[in-house]
């Protein structure tokens, strides 16, 4: 392939979105992680089944970060995932130790890839991707609205047995109990959902969307969820190396759009070869942006308590 996706974290989301992007061809993909032998094992595992897969990518295993040299993107997945009971705040100090190690290492070697950050808690994880590395604030961005808004597609599509290529739906804000569902921007075929659905099932799919991420780690008891969060990175990735131009929700270094400065937040992107293109500012009501606010409030109090961690 002519174009080279390094994943950070060989775990579930990591060894998943690997899986992928090789099996779209997207890119060789170079798999990192702290365990000996894991990125080796899963890599090798992964080129084994490009036989039977038909595809010719490349996939490399290391605990090093050499063969990531000259990466178009990094998508950094490395850290701990939550587990039953443990909120994202709660990874807070483990997760901005590991992705500072990461970011530093990976910065000199691909000084010009487009980072894509999947470790939580999102997007205070984003702000120490993108003071380490020094990357202009379009090259670095986070993955959450592409998975939560997945998620809603997904309950929307359960809720009124159509398909679900036939849903849209927006989810802004930050990745955590203060997501912004937008069911006004949330359609079938182009049908606003809620002139398809009465007000009670609209609340009840925003609520299960907002707490998407506790139900799979509910559900699975020894880690959180990983299919869709690969798929949703990988859309993104797809995105940047394709040049699609598409507008897709993610965590992006607001610097005045929405009223918000100086901070990561969810909002809907245009991404490009070159990353964040556009941040595209949509009407919002005065109490969805009253919701916004207050979820850009809750990222803000992690990224000042960021601040208190001993480096
Ligand atoms: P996992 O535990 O399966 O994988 C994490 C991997 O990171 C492990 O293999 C671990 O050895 C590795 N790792 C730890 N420290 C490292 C370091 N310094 N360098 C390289 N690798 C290192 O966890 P999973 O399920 O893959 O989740 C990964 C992260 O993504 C977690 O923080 C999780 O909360 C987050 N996540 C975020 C989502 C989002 O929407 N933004 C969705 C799903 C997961
Ligand atoms: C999720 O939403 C754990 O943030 C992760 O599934």
């Amino acid at each position: 392939m002519d174009k080279k996706v390094t994943v950070v974290g060989a775990g579930n989301v990591g060894a998943t979105a690997a899986q992928r992007l090789a099996e779209k061809e997207l890119a060789d993909v170079v798999l990192i992680d702290v365990v000996q032998g894991l990125p080796q094992g899963k890599a090798l595992d992964l080129q084994e089944a490009a036989a039977v897969e038909k595809h010719d990518a490349r996939l490399t295993g290391a605990n090093s970060y050499d063969d990531s040299k000259g990466s178009d993107i990094v998508i950094i997945t490395a850290g701990l995932p939550r587990k039953p009971g443990m909120s994202r705040g709660d990874l807070l100090n483990r997760n901005a130790g590991i992705l500072k190690s990461v970011t530093e290492q990976i910065a000199p070697l691909s000084p010009d890839a487009i980072l894509i950050v999947v470790s939580n808690p999102l997007d205070a994880m984003c702000h120490v991707a993108l003071e380490t590395s020094g990357f202009p604030k379009n090259r670095v961005m986070g993955m959450a609205g592409v998975l939560d808004s997945a998620r809603f597609r997904a309950f929307i599509a359960m809720e009124l047995s159509v398909s679900v290529e036939n849903t849209h739906a927006f989810v802004l804000g930050g990745h955590g109990k203060t997501m912004v569902p937008l069911p006004r921007y949330c359609t079938v075929a182009g049908i606003p959902i809620t002139e398809m659905m009465p007000k009670e099932r609209v609340n009840a799919i925003v609520e299960r969307t907002r707490k998407a991420g506790a139900e799979i780690v509910g559900l699975l008891k020894t880690g959180s969820a990983y299919y869709a969060p690969a798929s949703a990175a990988v859309e993104m990735a797809e995105a940047v190396l394709k040049d699609k131009k598409k507008i897709l929700p993610c965590a992006a270094y607001l610097d005045g759009e929405y009223g918000i400065r100086d901070l990561f937040l969810g909002v809907p992107v245009k991404l490009g070869s070159s990353g964040i293109e556009e941040i595209i500012e949509v009407k919002l009501t005065e109490k969805e942006h009253a919701a916004l606010r207050k979820s850009a409030e809750a990222v803000r109090e992690l990224v000042e308590s960021l601040k208190t961690i001993e480096p």
